[in-house]
């Protein structure tokens, strides 16, 4: 395959807000995909890109009709509505990065998924929740969201936990995690990332 008809999936950044640890995780993940070992795999290697919410900072939802009902973009009333769209349809895939707020997900993430709907549909994704569990709640209630959406939501979703409080709190205030390197505390997870992201490939190359 050539590199012109490799995928192009984006990492979602699903927390906006500052500080933050989200950027952290997404870097990781990034890493773990980007250095996995492409001779175990039968998927060419894809281009990753991010998208932060933060950076968007879309207004609360604030179309006057349905999405699903929307045939193009240009049908959105408003800019940043129609730029989030372009957006969108540029990937074939997503890599939702996302904590766990009072047992459900971000407010963010939810309205940035409401904008939209043709955008979404048919496409895989894949979730990577985190928390002191692991945001394993979180993780289930937005699959429900996507599969709303018509999403293709991989099997495996790999959800990090914290190993301590000390370490919650830290991601709390942005701190820098041990992460990356020998002796990360996530180094374990780096398999179930890789099994996650090559269920993620196969919804790609099924569609
Ligand atoms: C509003 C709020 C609610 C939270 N609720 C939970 C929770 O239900 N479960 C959990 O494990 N951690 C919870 N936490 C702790 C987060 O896991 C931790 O703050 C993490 O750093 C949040 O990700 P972020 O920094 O990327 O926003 C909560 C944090 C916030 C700010």
């Amino acid at each position: 395959m050539s590199s012109l008809t490799l995928p192009s999936i984006a990492v979602i950044l699903c927390s906006s807000r500052q500080p933050r640890v989200c950027p952290q995780i997404g870097a990781f993940v990034t890493e773990i995909i980007e250095n996995r070992i492409p001779s175990i795999s039968t998927h060419p290697h894809p281009k990753l890109h991010l998208i932060d919410l933060a950076a968007w900072n879309l207004p609360l939802f604030d179309e006057p009709g349905i999405p699903s009902q929307v045939s193009s973009h240009s049908e959105y009333s408003q800019p940043h509505t129609r730029a989030w769209s372009l957006e969108i349809q540029k990937y074939s895939a997503f890599i939702f990065i996302l904590p766990q707020y009072n047992w459900g997900y971000p407010a963010v993430i939810k309205n940035a998924i409401d904008y939209l709907y043709h955008e979404w549909h048919g496409k895989p994704a894949m979730i990577v929740s985190y928390g002191g569990h692991g945001g394993v709640k979180a993780a289930g209630q937005l699959r429900q969201v996507l599969q709303g959406v018509r999403m293709n939501v991989a099997e495996t979703m790999p959800a990090l936990s914290f190993p301590s409080k000390q370490t919650l709190l830290q991601a709390t205030k942005g701190e820098e995690l041990p992460l990356l390197g020998e002796e990360g505390i996530w180094d374990s997870e780096r398999e179930v990332v890789c099994k996650a992201f090559e269920e993620l490939l196969t919804l790609v190359s099924q569609k």
